[in-house]
C-alpha cells in the first residue's frame, strides 16, 4: 500500500452556527460541535485509508473559546498518524471575523478511527508520511496519545505503555 500525506485526507468543512445549535447563553451546543468534528475526521479517515471507517475513540476535545450565534466555523481534519488497522485525526476548529474574514482558533480535538471491512473487522491503512513541521510534531506524539487511550480503555498494561513511561522518566 503506498503510504499517503496528511494533504490527501484533509477535509475543510464550513458551516454557520443556528440558533437551534446553540445553548442559553448564545454559544455553540458542545454536543453539535463534537458531532461536527466527528463528520470531518470520519470523511479524512476514509480518504486516507479508502475504506468504512468507525470511530474508536475521542482521545482529546479542548473547548478553549465559546463560539456565538452566527458565527462562521471551519472544521479542518486530517490523518495525523496511521497504524496498523487504527488512525489519529486532528482537528482544529477556527472562527472567522465577520468584518475582516480573519480567522482565530477556537478549538482542536484528536480522535481515533478504525477502518473496518465489511463485516466490521479492523483491516490495514496506508502509512502516513507528514510534510510539514507542525505535521512532523503531531505524528511524533501520536504514539504517546494512543498508548495513553489504550491504557485508559483498560487495553493496554501500563507497564507495556513504552512512550508514556519515556516522558514521565526522561
Ligand atoms: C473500534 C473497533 C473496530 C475496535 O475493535 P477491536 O476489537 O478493539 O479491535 P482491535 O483490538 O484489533 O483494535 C483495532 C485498532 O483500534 C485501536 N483501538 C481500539 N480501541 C482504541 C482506543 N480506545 N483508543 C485508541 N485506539 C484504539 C487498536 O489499538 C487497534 O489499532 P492498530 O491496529 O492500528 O494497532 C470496535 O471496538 C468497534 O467497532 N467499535 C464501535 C465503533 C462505532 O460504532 N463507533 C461509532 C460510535 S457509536
Amino acid at each position: 500500500m503506498r503510504a499517503k500525506t496528511p494533504r490527501e485526507s484533509r477535509t475543510v468543512m464550513t458551516d454557520l452556527v443556528l440558533p437551534s445549535e446553540t445553548n442559553p447563553l448564545n454559544n455553540l451546543f458542545g454536543g453539535e460541535l463534537l458531532a461536527r468534528m466527528d463528520r470531518a475526521a470520519s470523511i479524512a479517515a476514509r480518504r486516507h485509508s479508502r475504506r468504512i471507517t468507525v470511530t474508536a475513540s475521542v482521545n482529546h476535545v479542548a473547548f478553549n473559546r465559546a463560539v456565538p450565534l452566527g458565527s462562521v466555523v471551519t472544521v479542518e481534519a486530517a490523518v495525523s498518524r496511521a497504524f496498523t488497522t487504527s488512525m489519529e485525526i486532528f482537528i482544529d476548529v477556527w472562527i472567522e471575523d465577520r468584518f475582516t474574514g480573519e480567522r482565530t482558533k477556537a478549538n482542536e480535538a484528536i480522535y481515533t478511527f478504525v477502518a473496518v471491512d465489511d463485516t466490521g473487522k479492523p483491516t490495514e491503512v496506508p502509512l502516513l508520511e507528514p510534510e510539514t513541521d507542525l505535521e512532523k510534531e503531531r505524528f511524533a506524539a501520536a504514539l504517546r496519545r494512543k498508548q495513553l487511550s489504550l491504557v485508559l480503555a483498560g487495553k493496554l498494561k501500563p507497564s507495556d505503555a513504552t512512550e508514556l513511561k519515556a516522558l514521565f522518566m526522561s
